[in-house]
């Protein structure tokens, strides 16, 4: 099948890459015209697991293109999935003004029967939108929409390898044909990607955009949930970890999404509960859950500067940190809302210096902040430093060298906001250390 894809940034490149890598032609498409010009040149723009393999497979085999030409993608193709961004507004409502720009290009530009799917991230109602402004152009489509479900880090894997699929597609009286014609089309794409068994479910386009939400959202809460359990953990004496294991062998609760830190981040969760709080208020419902989970994960995202600062007695002007990890997690580039940039923009706000590292997310950072020191290593971080940030899970930071560590830092003071040591042994090793929902055992 001839595919084209408009966006080609965490979503759509990946998208792009797997459904040339089985087997379709597939015409990626971005307005961004350096980010064409460097896949072209055989460059990533982004970092994820496996993409370069794949993506340099696929260009050699004649089966991925890139363009910044939507009109001749739109023409030399037979479905257009529309991947641009739906960035938060200041309100909190999605903005989708990228996706109606292309679904009016993509009007333009049809000149015999398309599938047009949608797989940004969009509000209930959007796809029906789409529609309207295709119709009006002409009636040789169908819009459906397929909400996307992988996680950065484990992209790859997660669309060769989905729990499910979702597909709405709304079949009315005068569309039954195009309607059927799409649903076979979406059928034969990704019938490789469910032959063990996973699921494809068809619905309508409004119950499909609002299943991405629903998702996004009930993962959301349940970390914000977690991470408050942690706080008051960390206030009774319990320990977290315990509370954790306890709980997540309950078959109805189940293990994953549990582990507490400081709060969520990323392109996704953070705007998707504010978008979908706000879909709630135009329809007058106010999703009180939504609300407060937003405000908890906002503080939550402080909490280790909360830490810092009681250490070391509200004057940390003057010193330094270190900081390791910057991605909003571990195995992505990706730094939208990462919790990182909160405590480097409180600390720099308090008057202290920061020396970060990340193996990867570096180069984002630097754009943003490009007032604090980065290291090339991750213990040169510490080197003079007061006390050693922990922000990213990264597998480099699990099992460290703690007698290099304390013997770089001025004070042994261990500020970890993704529990990833074992505090009973940084107590034994005479670390001040912090962590989530785990008693400080030793720490003045
Ligand atoms: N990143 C994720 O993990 C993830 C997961 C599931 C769903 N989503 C959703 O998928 C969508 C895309 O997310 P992303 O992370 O890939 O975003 P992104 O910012 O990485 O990529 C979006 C791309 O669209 C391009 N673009 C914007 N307007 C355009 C236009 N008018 N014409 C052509 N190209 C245009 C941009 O240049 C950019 O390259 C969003 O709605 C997001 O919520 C993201």
């Amino acid at each position: 099948m001839n595919i084209s894809i408009v966006g080609t940034g965490y979503v759509g490149l990946v998208t792009g890459v797997c459904l040339a890598d089985s087997g379709n032609t597939v015409y990626c498409v971005d307005n961004d015209e350096s980010k064409i010009k460097s896949l072209k040149a055989g460059v990533i723009p982004i970092y994820e697991p496996g993409l370069k393999e794949l993506t340099d497979k696929n260009v050699k085999l004649n089966r991925l293109y890139f363009t910044k030409d939507l009109r001749e993608a739109v023409g030399k193709t037979d479905v257009v999935f529309i991947a641009v961004g739906t960035p938060p507004q200041d309100n909190g409502e999605a903005d989708l003004s990228n996706v109606f720009k292309v679904a009016e290009s993509i009007a333009d530009s049809i000149d015999c029967f398309k599938t047009v799917i949608v797989k940004s991230t969009v509000p209930v109602g959007t796809c029906r939108k789409v529609e309207s402004i295709i119709a009006k152009k002409t009636k040789n489509f169908c819009v459906a929409s397929n909400p996307e479900f992988l996680k950065e880090g484990a992209a790859i894997d997660d669309f060769q390898r989905p729990d499910r699929i979702v597909v709405g597609i709304n079949f009315k009286k005068d569309n039954k044909k195009e309607a059927q014609a799409a649903k076979e089309i979406i059928d034969e794409i990704y019938e490789p990607f469910v032959r063990t068994g996973a699921p494809i479910y068809f619905m309508d386009t409004d119950s499909s955009e609002l299943t991405k939400y629903a998702a996004n959202a009930m993962l959301a809460v349940r970390i914000t949930f977690m991470n408050e359990i942690a706080n008051l953990c960390a206030l009774t004496g319990a320990n977290v970890d315990n509370v954790r294991t306890g709980i997540g062998s309950d078959k109805r609760i189940g293990k994953s999404f549990l582990f507490p830190g400081i709060g969520y981040g990323g392109s996704c969760f953070p705007k998707d509960v504010k978008a979908l709080y706000q879909t709630a208020k135009r329809h007058n419902y106010e999703f009180k859950l939504l609300k407060a989970a937003d405000e908890v994960n906002a503080s939550q995202k402080e909490i280790i500067v909360d830490f810092i600062l009681k250490h070391f007695k509200g004057n940390i002007a003057g010193r330094t940190f270190a900081l390791w990890g910057l991605s909003f997690k571990p195995k992505t580039d990706d730094i939208r809302e990462a919790p990182s940039l909160v405590i480097i923009s409180k600390l720099l706000s308090y008057g202290a210096k920061i020396k970060a590292y990340d193996p990867i997310a570096m180069d984002n950072t630097r754009k943003i902040f490009s007032e604090i020191e980065y290291a090339e290593d991750m213990y040169g971080a510490l080197k003079g430093s007061d006390g050693l940030i922990i922000a990213t899970e990264w597998n480099d930071f699990r099992v460290p060298d703690f007698d290099k560590i304390k013997a770089a830092l001025k004070t042994p003071a261990v500020f970890d906001g993704r529990n990833i040591y074992d505090s009973e042994k940084m107590f034994e090793l005479d670390f001040n250390y912090y962590s989530i929902g785990r008693f400080p055992k030793n720490n003045n």
